[in-house]
């Protein structure tokens, strides 16, 4: 059987819209683009050359892997955040596009309130693979920056992440429940922490992705309530908090924000589907 480019993406694309995979022809690049090595205008140019034996038929056990419903991400280790690089796999969720418009509306308030030098500590709770803790560091020279995670696994990924960019002396990454671990006042706290029923979860999200990084309890709620308890201990004043919420969580979220900072005032932004899912709140008042 040949194996021109062309012809195994074109197989490959057969294969993944055969399992409705909505964005076969992209994937199918994707996979062929990260196997060879190639840009994608490399790959346009050089579809019509052979392709060998041995890359053919990893390239099929990939497309195989993507049909079974594993993420490209995870398959790539790549995902791209804030036109950054980082590495993934299974040990951390995926970031999500609606993450940089958190970390876009947290950029903003720390430039305009100032708090770019060191007496402005933030913390990162829930850091994942280390996206935001690592843009904000890149971001913010001079601001310490604090990354937590209660699972080891996520911290190796985003220890990785660090050294990779050289901000592993600039980030502190601490395993322990929320807050508990960070033990100075932090000016800005900022989240994307589980908040989601994992019952309601589309089925490949949690099979593939930590189930730790998703489950938000019976309303998906506890963790906001959780930390938001532990901040009111512990931030400095002024202070902002920075959280992504589900798109049907303003409200609850809103609640809570008032319930344990009567004062504070409150912003909601939307993504780019109109919906809800970024929430600061300022404590400045409180
Ligand atoms: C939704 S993921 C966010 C990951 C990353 N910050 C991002 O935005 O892509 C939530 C993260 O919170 C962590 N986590 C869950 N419960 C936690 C807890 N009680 N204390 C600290 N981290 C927790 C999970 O391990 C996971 O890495």
């Amino acid at each position: 059987m040949s194996h021109r480019a062309k012809e195994l993406l074109s197989r490959a694309v057969e294969r993944l819209v055969a399992v409705r995979d909505n964005t076969a022809q992209l994937d199918a690049e994707v996979l062929l683009m990260y196997l060879l090595d190639y840009s994608r205008a490399q790959l346009y140019a050089r579809l019509d050359d052979e392709v060998s034996e041995q890359a053919a038929g990893r390239y099929t056990e990939l497309v195989e892997r993507r049909a079974q419903g594993e993420p490209i991400a995870y398959i790539t280790s790549h995902r791209e955040f804030m036109a950054l690089d980082f590495y993934v796999d299974r040990r951390v969720l995926i970031p999500r596009p609606e993450t940089e418009l958190l970390v876009e509306y947290t950029t903003k308030k720390i430039i305009e309130k100032g708090w770019t030098t060191e007496e402005h500590p933030i913390v990162d709770v829930g850091t994942g693979s280390g996206v935001i803790a690592i843009y904000l560091a890149l971001r913010f020279p001079k601001v310490r920056v604090f990354a937590t995670d209660i699972s080891p696994e996520a911290l190796q990924v985003a220890e990785r992440n660090a050294r990779h960019y050289e901000v592993l002396d600039r980030v502190s990454f601490l395993q322990g429940n929320l807050l508990d671990p960070v033990l100075e006042a932090p000016r800005l706290i900022v989240s994307n922490p589980p908040y989601t029923v994992l019952a309601q979860v589309e089925p490949n999200v949690a099979r593939y992705e930590p189930n730790v990084a998703l489950d938000g309890g019976t309303k998906g709620l506890a963790i906001y309530r959780e930390l938001l308890s532990q901040i009111k201990a512990h931030i400095m004043r002024p202070g902002l908090i920075a959280f992504e919420i589900g798109s049907e969580q303003a409200n609850d979220v809103t609640n809570l924000g008032y319930h344990f900072f009567p004062g504070a005032k409150i912003e909601l932004h939307k993504d780019y589907a109109g919906l809800d899912r970024v929430l600061l709140i300022d404590v400045s008042r409180d």
